[in-house]
């Protein structure tokens, strides 16, 4: 009764020039390892749930990229968004999807764009939210031990009563700003929200129900769900849905949250810098990737090229990022690069 959805509908747009709207980071090979990063997180998530369990909810514009990634899986398992809803849409559609397939069903949410190190620590985690998750009207997180007072993450208080890892949720804050952030990390009461969540079907149908009604009514309404119908009923509602993440919509909110306090290593690989932290690094503690990169006097650097004639030589920088690709190139210090979103925004491109 245990099933997986994979969302990989973002477009990363941190992580530009690198990702971009014709390819997302999760299409990427980031860091290297000959597989892209939905890649590993399907072959990771199929060593427990069984590979017609999976699916993979994205837009539409890459539902056939997916299917090239993951040839293995049938059609039906790649679902396509016409528009982009943020989570809470992709979570009500597939909690009633998965519903209709079996009403006993246990789901576990990933990210497809997150490195996940100590891999056994992580199915020892999921195992125990899955069994946990399937028992009772809760909703699961994976919490992962603050290390920054980083303002792109949700912070969970927890209440520490237990001697083991599974603590009931005191308060959900998505995405505090930086002086909140500060005291949180500070207090030693937080935890990261790692994005990784375990629900039953019911559950958190439940919590849609209470949190965001019209979301889930809109969702119920549908008659089609795994027929030939079901593409254009919800194909008709979706434009139409409330644009909110599920952390905003549903875990600030709900007061039946619990939270397993994980210790594998994780990175969300969100932007440039949570990448340099994850690539080997040189004497200076640079991260040179390309044939011909001379430094001077540079330092926590990253720069990348993906031409391999090209020469770069760089003198005097201290923590930047360079990143540069046959259209575009970056140049940006590594403290800023949440900013890089702005900076896109600004121009009103991200090809
Ligand atoms: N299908 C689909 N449709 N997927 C989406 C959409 C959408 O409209 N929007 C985002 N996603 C996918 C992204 O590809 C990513 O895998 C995942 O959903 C989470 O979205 P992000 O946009 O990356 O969220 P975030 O990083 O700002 O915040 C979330 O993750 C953090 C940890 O990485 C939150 O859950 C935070 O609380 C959490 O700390
Ligand atoms: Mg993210």
């Amino acid at each position: 009764d245990y099933y997986c959805v994979i969302l990989a509908g973002g477009i990363g747009s941190r992580f530009w020039p690198i990702s971009t709207s014709k390819l997302p980071k999760q299409f990427h090979d980031i860091l290297g390892t000959g597989k892209t990063l939905v890649q590993q997180t399907f072959d990771r998530l199929n060593k427990i749930i069984l590979k017609e369990n999976i699916f993979i909810i994205t837009n539409e514009e890459y539902v056939d990229l997916t299917l090239s990634q993951l040839p293995h899986i049938s059609r039906e398992q790649v679902i396509g968004e016409t528009v982009m809803m943020n989570t809470a849409a992709c979570n009500a559609y597939m909690a009633e999807k998965i519903f209709h397939l079996n009403p006993n069903a246990t789901i576990i949410v990933a990210p497809s764009d997150h490195l996940i190190l100590e891999e056994k620590s992580f199915m020892k985690d999921i195992l125990f939210g899955m069994d946990r998750a399937s028992k009772k009207d809760i909703l699961v997180t994976l919490g992962i031990h603050p290390t920054r007072p980083d303002t792109g993450y949700g912070y969970i208080e927890f209440e520490k009563k237990n001697v083991d890892k599974f603590h009931k949720v005191k308060s959900f804050k998505e995405k505090p700003d930086l002086e909140t952030a500060y005291k949180f990390v500070e207090s030693k009461r937080f935890l990261w929200n790692s994005g990784i969540f375990i629900w039953s079907a019911q559950s958190i149908l439940n919590s849609f129900q209470k949190y965001l009604p019209d979301m889930y009514y809109t969702f119920e309404s549908v008659e089609g769900y795994n027929t030939n119908r079901e593409k254009n009923e919800v194909d008709k509602i979706y434009p139409n849905l409330q644009k909110i993440s599920i952390d905003y919509g549903i875990l600030e909110k709900s007061d039946n949250v619990w939270v397993i306090s994980s210790s594998f290593g994780w990175s969300d690989l969100g932007t440039w810098g949570a990448l340099y932290e994850n690539f080997d690094k040189n004497e200076d503690g640079n991260v040179l990737h390309g044939n011909h990169v001379y430094t001077y006097n540079t330092a926590n650097t990253i720069i990348k090229t993906n031409r391999d004639n090209k020469i770069f030589i760089v003198d005097g920088l201290k923590d930047y990022i360079i990143v540069d690709t046959d259209n575009a190139l970056l140049v940006c210090p590594k403290n800023k690069d949440q900013k890089i979103k702005e900076y896109l925004d600004n121009i009103k491109k991200m090809e």
